[in-house]
């Protein structure tokens, strides 16, 4: 029997908790720190999970067999390297091939050297190295810290006065810190996004789905980015030939790539593309699942994920064949009224009780000793939609957020109508 530490507590870890326990092989499930969802599932510990050490003992002398690493941090703490040279088994990539999301300038060099489709990019590290290049790409121009900042290192600048006020962040309020002591400055794609995820045993990969997140937060992609407010799976726009043009141009390059770095690429991977004139170019990589997306993927998939990803670690990976439902689903983010800036928490909330327990998950909430649920986070709740069409699975996730209730409780009321317009421009081609 198998004992499952899972590390993270948002939304994604208390979806991938509810998969791996799908598994009858699995006995025990361990989320660090988890939140009230994972504990429903198994127990919650209170590890730091950016200190490798604790997290080695807790495997020790809890018996854990397998550890799998939810968010990006502790990738770039080397956790999956230090448990490992301690003979266990952890899911995730090594630190050196994290740096495809940790060091947006060493993806950039990386695509180029494997000519893997990008937009163009310079590193800089000045104002006057930025201001020549903007005077060759043009506007509108990207600024992306070159290393982790939360989601939200990236600035698009559509004019010159823009462009000096994200220098001024950047570089002399120092809002993301050394994180943009180097920035990639890079042209900016136009086009329609698009989500892949996939698993890795270093050789070779499984593709589970695609999916596409709702960064900003108000309706119409207007305002700040936030983590992601709501998401959708499968993507409309994939289709076989775009799909056949991706692993081709992408994601072979990339996995055969770090193989000849020396570093072959084991866990989750996320690549970010953009689709321009039907071309796809990579904007980002993430060295593991998305936050929401991963709350799509992971109940549209029929496999058994704790198999697929023990089969990772032995010669049985490529027997594994991905099995998705049909139709689609779709998760709505339920926030705290002033996020992703400054918001209250500890507001009651009402009605989970009154959903299918399978339509929702827990992401920033706690619990107190009554059985009550209050908001504890930006993102609190992620409320799910299940359809044969992708407009009866928004209607669906809708219906069910009606029944909830918590003050100041802020949600986006469009997520996935972009790929019903998407749908509607396919059909009318
Ligand atoms: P990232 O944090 O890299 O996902 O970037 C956040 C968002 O900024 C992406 O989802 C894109 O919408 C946008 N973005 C980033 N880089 C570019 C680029 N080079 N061209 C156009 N849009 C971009
Ligand atoms: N939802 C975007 C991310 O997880 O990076």
């Amino acid at each position: 029997m198998s004992r499952v530490l899972i590390l993270g507590s948002g939304g994604r870890e208390h979806a991938i908790s509810k998969s791996i326990s799908n598994d009858k092989k699995v006995d025990k499930i361990f989320c660090a720190p988890g939140n009230p969802g994972t504990q429903e599932i198994g127990e919650n510990v209170e590890l730091d999970i950016n200190n490798n050490i604790e997290i080695l003992e807790f495997i020790n002398s809890n018996n854990i067999s397998l550890t799998i690493v939810g968010p990006e941090q502790p990738l770039e703490n080397g956790v999956v390297d230090f448990i490992q040279s301690n003979g266990h088994k952890i899911f995730g990539p090594s630190r050196y091939s994290a740096k495809l999301e940790t060091s947006k300038l060493f993806a950039r060099d990386f695509m180029e050297k494997y000519n893997i489709p990008q937009p163009s990019y310079f590193k800089c590290s000045t104002e006057e190295e930025v201001v020549s290049v903007s005077t060759k790409l043009g506007f509108p121009i990207v600024l992306k810290a070159d290393g982790l900042a939360a989601g939200k290192g990236v600035i698009i600048c559509n004019n010159s006065l823009e462009l000096d006020s994200a220098m001024d962040v950047m570089f002399n309020k120092k809002k993301f810190g050394k994180a943009a002591k180097f920035i990639s400055v890079e042209e900016c794609l136009k086009g329609e996004e698009i989500s892949i995820f996939l698993v890795s045993d270093g050789k070779s990969y499984k593709i589970l789905n695609s999916a596409q997140d709702h960064k900003r937060i108000f309706n119409d992609d207007k305002g700040p980015n936030t983590g992601g407010m709501g998401a959708y799976c499968p993507s409309p726009l994939l289709n076989d030939d775009l799909l056949e043009e991706i692993e081709r141009t992408i994601i072979e390059p990339t996995i055969n790539g770090m193989v000849n770095e020396g570093s072959p690429y084991t866990g989750f991977l996320y690549i970010g593309l953009m689709l321009t004139n039907g071309k796809p170019y990579v904007i980002e990589f993430n060295a593991r699942m998305g936050d929401p997306e991963t709350q799509v993927v992971l109940p549209m998939m029929n496999n058994s994920l704790y198999d697929l990803i023990n089969s990772s670690f032995d010669s049985s990976f490529h027997e594994h064949e991905i099995l998705n439902k049909e139709g689609y689903c779709v998760t709505v983010v339920l926030s705290a009224l002033g996020y992703p800036d400054k918001y209250e928490t500890h507001m009651l909330i009402k009605g989970l009780d009154k959903i299918d327990p399978n339509m929702y998950f827990h992401a920033g909430t706690i619990i107190d000793n009554n059985k009550n649920y209050y908001s504890n986070g930006g993102r609190v709740l992620n409320i799910l939609g299940f359809g044969s069409t992708l407009a009866k699975a928004i209607k669906n996730a809708y219906s069910n957020i009606d029944k909830i209730e918590f003050k100041d409780m802020y949600y986006r009321t469009d997520i996935g109508q972009k790929g019903l317009n998407y749908i509607k421009e396919l059909n009318d081609q």
